[in-house]
């Protein structure tokens, strides 16, 4: 008999206790997951809370099937499901079964990336997993790069890297040059390159926006404007931020342009392809990427669209040198010797120490399902995107704003005559009310100051027919708002 504590270790002696307990978790996931009518059940925080807080964590259950009864009350009824045709909100995707496995696999093993010596073929998986990306991008024969926990950290470390690289070739003392870095990115980049730049302890000011054009796609000659500018005023431009795959228009920033600007320019260039990444496996779209393969670093999010489990996600970069701004030795870890003895140390290039093995899942989904597919689910939705916005455009209750070269679609309900003024609130109505009844999830954004709905389109499930029927659910809660809003003589004379 063992100690009762020593049943729940994963050990020799537990491997079919192990083997039993995760069947009975996945079953009820794949209970629920098949049974899921609708994409969020719409409960509101303080009532899912009172579930969560009567939970006593001093009184195990003892039992899985107890934990996983009560799992159910807390999280798993009411959780959202990416997985549901009608959930068309953020970046989230639906997630391939063979990335399950690994991810299965993964945490039973529990393989830390950060040494060889607590990983062994884990580094090596990683690795060639970095290097096929950076092939697919086209970055040459110097390329290197590491996996991170999304796009945010992604970014946070290109630009680490740009800025000990911009400083390295300013010349001047560090504590001169640092105020003096800037970062131009476009409006529509994501904001983790704001907070990388105060994590990176650059000025306020450091990040100057970038115009971009009616299509939300950076302006090259305003590019050219903000170059001559920092140039004038003695700013040090540490590096230009590209977006391959805008987070709220899907937009694609022209690469080609940029890069000759970078290079003209000797300035760093980083592609976020967080969200664009997916064409990097498509066979009809990759094009759309040209440009990519002159970054001196790029974040790919395989966890967006690559239909990976969160966390899935890598830096890349031209120059694999550049990532010894990321390195540090500790005697207990990774003693410099080990650089000599040519022992492949992951934590080398990484900002993380502890690391989990998630270029495993990627793994299964390539040797499983091959990249052609990952490309196909992700041309569908990208087909989808493109059906839902001619959609709209013709639908007079709607204003569609730029169409997407990837899959989001941003929109809004907008009333006529009197009840024009209510029309930010009308759609901000809509998100709520359309959550709150649990028939779609659907995200919002402001354009220009006004408020607007937004699909991002992750799932080949979702069908035009869907998508449809989310549109009428939107006229009608945001119909009602705004006749309730006018009044019913004003509403009756508007229509
Ligand atoms: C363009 C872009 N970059 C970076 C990120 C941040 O990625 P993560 O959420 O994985 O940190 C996102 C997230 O939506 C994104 O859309």
């Amino acid at each position: 008999m063992l100690p009762a504590a020593r049943e729940h270790l994963l050990t020799n002696a537990t491997a079919d206790r192990y083997l039993r307990t995760v069947t009975e978790g996945a079953a009820r996931v794949a209970d629920r997951i098949a049974g899921t009518d609708r994409p969020f059940t719409g409960i509101a925080p303080e009532h899912l809370a009172l579930e969560v807080d009567t939970v006593d964590l001093d009184r195990p259950l003892g039992d899985a099937s107890a934990a996983l009864d009560e799992l159910n009350d807390v999280y798993l009824r009411d959780a959202v499901y990416f997985h549901h045709p009608r959930y068309l909100a953020h970046l989230n995707c639906p997630v391939v079964i063979p990335a399950l496995l690994g991810e299965a696999v993964l945490s039973a093993v529990n393989s830390s990336l950060d040494t060889w010596d607590q990983s062994a073929g884990g580094t090596l998986i990683e690795q060639r997993l970095i290097d096929w990306t950076a092939q697919r991008i086209g970055l040459g024969p110097l390329a290197d790069g590491i996996f991170t926990s999304g796009g945010s950290q992604s970014n946070l470390q290109a630009l680490l890297l740009a800025r000990e690289e911009a400083l390295a070739a300013s010349g001047l003392p560090r504590a001169q040059a640092l105020p003096r870095l800037r970062v131009l990115a476009s409006a529509a980049g994501h904001f983790s390159v704001q907070k990388s730049a105060k994590l990176l302890g650059l000025a306020p000011d450091a990040v100057v926006t970038v115009e971009v054009d009616a299509d939300r796609r950076m302006r090259p000659a305003a590019l050219d404007r903000a170059l001559e500018s920092c140039r004038r005023d003695g700013s040090i431009v540490m590096a230009v931020v590209a977006t391959a795959g805008t987070t709220d228009f899907g937009s694609i920033d022209p690469l080609p342009e940029i890069a000759r600007r970078c290079a003209a320019a000797g300035v760093w260039l980083h592609v976020d392809a967080a969200y664009g990444c997916g064409l990097l496996a498509s066979r009809t779209r990759r094009h759309l990427l040209d440009g990519i393969e002159q970054a001196d670093s790029v974040t790919v999010d395989y966890h967006k669209s690559f239909f990976q489990p969160v966390s899935s996600s890598a830096l890349l970069v031209r120059d694999g040198r550049t990532l010894r701004h990321a390195t540090y030795h500790a005697d207990y870890l990774n003693p410099e010797r080990m650089v000599a003895e040519r022992i492949p140390n992951q934590v080398n290039k990484s900002l993380q120490t502890t690391r989990r093995f998630d270029a495993l899942k990627l793994w299964m989904t390539l040797r499983i399902m091959g990249a052609d597919a990952i490309g196909e689910l992700f041309d569908d939705v990208v087909d989808r995107a493109a059906a839902a916005w001619n959609l709209l455009g013709e639908d007079p209750r709607f204003e569609v704003v730029t169409r997407s070269q990837l899959s989001t679609v941003v929109f809004r309900y907008l009333p006529t005559g009197p009840g024009r003024v209510y029309a930010d609130a009308a759609n901000l109505h809509a998100r709520k009310a359309l959550a709150a009844s649990g028939d779609a999830v659907v995200a919002g954004t402001t354009v220009d100051g006004r408020q607007f709905l937004k699909f991002t389109l992750l799932n080949p499930e979702t069908t035009i027919d869907d998508i449809a029927a989310v549109v009428e659910l939107v006229a009608e809660h945001a119909g009602r708002y705004v006749e309730h809003a006018i009044g019913p003589v004003l509403a009756c004379t508007a229509s």
